[in-house]
């Protein structure tokens, strides 16, 4: 009994001796779990910073950030998709994070080159198909979607939408603007019907045998393996996940990630935000949560994850396939990839 209670004594002087500074850091949040709370709560427990909250929408967020100016108390901004980190970041609201720790455990190509942000989970662009495809009828690679033996075949979510354009950015960086726009036309030529909805209603298209194979984040189908409802159990089991482009470049990757504001207020406990995202304990949280790949290459993925097997991610730098998303937007369209 004797040593907690001098230990508390000892805690008690420490803390009247410091003054009585608010530790906190406050983050712009746009991807929000409510479960984030635990995470954040992790945070303070091992620092004694207090973690606020704003949760909106990222250019929603990013234009009360410019109105705020420098006064604005965001210290980070959380977003999922590197095309909009990358645009906040052509925006001028991110400055060099500088934690060693993101460097040490963060692969480089998850990592903006101007060190302005990083991704702290990871998904891939996979094909989702049925059990039953013969692997003959199976595409292996996004480059095959233009076949025009999978006619009729294809279901993809709209060509504006940001993962559309992270992979004809992707498809850009590997082969040229010209070829990706004659990519682009052969895909929509192969659509089973025209795009709507996001992925999972894409995933559960094939499922119903609208089309044989969707492109889809892997995620989705994280989110689906995991639900309890026999009818998503059902489906799952009736469908298996191809990575695309394992004999060349690698599965097309995109990443959730975070950067610490220019007119960051507490820059050092942000540093220190930045630091715990790279964490082991941070890393399984912040994956899980969303059924994503950990960032960190040591930290194993979630066991769901780990069934579909293990593939070669594209090592394309995030940072520069999400500035090429003006270009594929004009590609996309110009393919009729609405
Ligand atoms: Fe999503």
């Amino acid at each position: 009994m004797r040593r907690p209670l001098l230990a508390l004594v000892a805690a008690a002087a420490v803390l009247t001796a410091v003054p009585a500074l608010a530790q906190e850091v406050n983050i712009y949040n746009s991807r929000h779990y409510s479960s984030d709370r635990q995470l954040w709560d992790l945070f303070t427990r091992q620092t004694g910073i207090k973690v606020n909250v704003i949760d909106g929408e990222f250019d929603a967020l990013v234009t009360r950030l410019k109105s705020e100016g420098a006064r604005s108390p965001a210290d980070v901004m959380i977003a999922v998709d590197a095309g909009r980190l990358a645009a906040a970041a052509g925006d001028g609201i991110f400055q060099p994070m500088q934690v060693p720790e993101v460097t040490a455990t963060i692969p480089a190509h998850l990592r903006d080159p101007n060190d302005l942000w990083f991704g702290f989970s990871v998904r891939a662009r996979v094909f989702i198909v049925p059990k039953t495809l013969a692997a003959a009828d199976t595409p292996t690679s996004y480059e095959s979607l233009a076949d025009p033996r999978f006619r009729g075949q294809v279901l993809m979510r709209s060509g504006t939408n940001i993962y559309s354009l992270g992979l004809t950015s992707s498809v850009i960086a590997a082969r040229g603007e010209t070829a990706a726009e004659t990519w682009a036309r052969g895909v929509v030529a192969n659509f089973a019907r025209p795009p709507r909805g996001g992925d999972t209603d894409q995933i559960r298209a094939v499922a119903a045998g609208e089309g044989k194979i969707a492109v889809s984040n892997t995620y989705y189908f994280g989110h689906l393996g995991r639900s309890s409802r026999p009818e998503d159990k059902a489906l799952v089991d009736s469908l298996r996940v191809v990575f695309p482009n394992q004999d060349d470049r690698g599965t097309h990757v995109n990443v959730s990630g975070v950067g610490i504001t220019r007119t960051a207020p507490n820059l050092a406990n942000a540093r220190k935000l930045v630091a715990f995202f790279a964490s082991p304990e941070a890393q399984r949280y912040l994956a899980d949560v969303n059924m994503e790949y950990p960032a960190n290459p040591n930290v194993a993925a979630h066991p769901f994850l780990r069934e579909l097997g293990g593939f070669k991610a594209d090592q394309l730098n995030a940072a520069a396939f999400a500035s090429t998303n003006a270009t594929a937007r004009r590609v996309n369209e110009r393919a009729g990839w609405n």
